[in-house]
């Protein structure tokens, strides 16, 4: 088949060169497993896990306006996904996480880059050994995207006119207990096959608590897609068993817009807008509708499955989460249908409590293991059968599995009450192809495995 061996082409061009690669119409980059942190054991990981995904819920929830957008970073330094790009002329290579839940590109920058907290060395980009790299000035309008300004006069206020050299104002994005700061730059994006002049991107002078740059894949100007007119985007999440093993896939550009084979899609719903909540217009709503345990329809209150006018409630789809978060009253029925369908096996309470996830299961004396099916049926019909490794998971060297999504009445505090009720998280989706077709407002997905 043409486009299998396509396919198989790009995979083995992207092993020979750091980033690659394509046609005309679309850009592969390998996806790999970021993981800073691999000596880590299974148990200590999946509380890690647990508690950095309810952090990154937190600020999701909260969805504060800073110069640019707050959304944690957190859960990359377990099991996050990277890309390369090479920025400058000629081109230096920087990784990326990747993150949906973001609009901003940006890479630690300059030799003096301070980094507190950060648990590796990581390459910087270097603004003088590039010929085509300038710094922002305020009266170009992409200093608006990131300053939430649309008067120049309001970011330019040392300025008198059209001669005014006054760049753009530094940005600080804060990121749950991590941040970033520093000043934007045009720059040029090398992708191999093409050159993007005037890039907008962030070169950040300190950090704290962040593993790698990040490229915002969100909704809005400054995002990778839509800086490149990207038509839509896929990924395919390699299983987080293979952390430590540098197994990647691969983001796929696609400028066209061809038709992707046997994806089930579901709308992309319409973003709340929310005056002082503009981070929420980032995110990728979708039209969750019902939830089966065991092929059981789940009872949620609908309320929680649409934002309301205060942009609370509804699905999104975050590439930086880990473990799907639901809300209490989303999560307690969906906790409570598999607490009943599960017979036969004992709880574990103690490991529910260090872990801060639940239900967990002693299966030691289990000989045959079969659990209730979980499916996530979206607006238009698309259903999402989870196959059993994303949404189980062995805690540690025990014999216990416990359920991989959270909430925030248990061991993490209290209640997060505004915000998305749901965020479905990279666990639940490894081993899925996923695709955000901007262009014709839909999301899709189709279950395979990633390479
Ligand atoms: C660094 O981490 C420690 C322990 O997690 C924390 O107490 C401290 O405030 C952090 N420092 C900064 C600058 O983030
Ligand atoms: C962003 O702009 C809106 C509309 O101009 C304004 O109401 C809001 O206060 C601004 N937010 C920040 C953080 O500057
Ligand atoms: C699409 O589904 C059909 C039928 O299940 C299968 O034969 C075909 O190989 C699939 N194509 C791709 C690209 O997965
Ligand atoms: C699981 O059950 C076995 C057998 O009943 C027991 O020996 C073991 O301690 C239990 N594991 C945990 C973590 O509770």
């Amino acid at each position: 088949m043409a486009s299998s061996s396509f396919t198989m082409f790009l995979s083995l061009l992207s092993l020979l060169f750091p980033f690659i690669s394509s046609s005309t119409s679309t850009t592969t980059l390998p996806l790999s497993l970021f993981n800073t942190n691999p000596s880590q054991d299974l148990y200590s990981k999946l509380t890690h896990l647990a508690s950095f995904s309810l952090s990154r819920a937190n600020y999701i929830k909260k969805s504060q306006d800073s110069s640019v957008s707050t959304t944690p970073l957190y859960p990359h330094s377990y099991g996050g996904y990277s890309i390369t790009l090479g920025f400058g002329t000629p081109p230096q290579k920087i990784p990326f996480i990747i993150d949906t839940g973001n609009n901003f590109v940006w890479f630690p920058c300059t030799k003096k880059y301070l980094c507190t907290n950060c648990s590796q060395s990581i390459p910087t980009f270097i603004p003088k050994s590039s010929s085509t790299a300038r710094v922002l000035g305020c009266l170009n309008p992409k200093c608006g995207w990131i300053h939430n300004k649309t008067s120049t006069k309001s970011r330019c206020q040392d300025c008198s006119g059209p001669n005014c050299k006054q760049i753009c104002p530094p940005y600080t994005i804060l990121y749950g207990s991590g941040s970033t700061g520093g000043l934007a730059l045009v720059e040029t994006l090398d992708m191999s096959n093409k050159k993007i002049p005037n890039f907008l991107v962030g070169c950040s002078m300190f950090s704290s608590q962040q593993p790698a740059g990040n490229a915002g894949l969100g909704r809005g100007l400054a995002s990778l897609p839509s800086q490149l007119g990207v038509k839509r985007f896929s990924y395919c999440l390699v299983s987080h068993k293979f952390d430590d093993a540098g197994k990647s896939s691969n983001l796929v550009l696609d400028f066209k817009g061809e038709k992707t084979a046997n994806l089930s899609y579901t709308v992309l719903q319409k973003n709340p807008v929310v005056a002082g909540k503009n981070a929420l217009s980032v995110y990728y709503y979708v039209g969750l509708r019902k939830i089966t345990v065991g092929g059981q329809k789940v009872k949620i209150p609908y309320k929680y499955l649409k934002p309301d006018f205060n942009g609370n409630g509804g699905s999104i789809v975050d590439s930086g989460t880990t473990f799907t978060y639901m809300n209490r009253y989303v999560f307690e029925p969906v906790f409570n249908a598999f607490v009943k369908q599960v017979k036969g096996i004992p709880r574990t309470e103690s490991i529910e409590k260090i872990t801060g996830l639940r239900p967990c299961f002693n299966i030691s004396r289990q000989e045959k293991l079969s659990l209730p099916e979980l499916k996530f049926h979206f607006k238009g019909g698309a259903e999402m059968a989870l196959p059993l490794a994303n949404y189980f998971s062995i805690a540690g060297e025990t014999d216990v599995i416990c359920l991989t999504m959270i909430t925030d009445s248990g061991a993490f505090g209290p209640e997060l009450s505004t915000g998305p009720s749901i965020i479905l998280g990279n666990f639940q989706m490894q081993n899925f192809l996923v695709e955000f077709d901007v262009r014709n407002e839909k999301f899709g997905f189709r279950q395979q495995v990633c390479k």
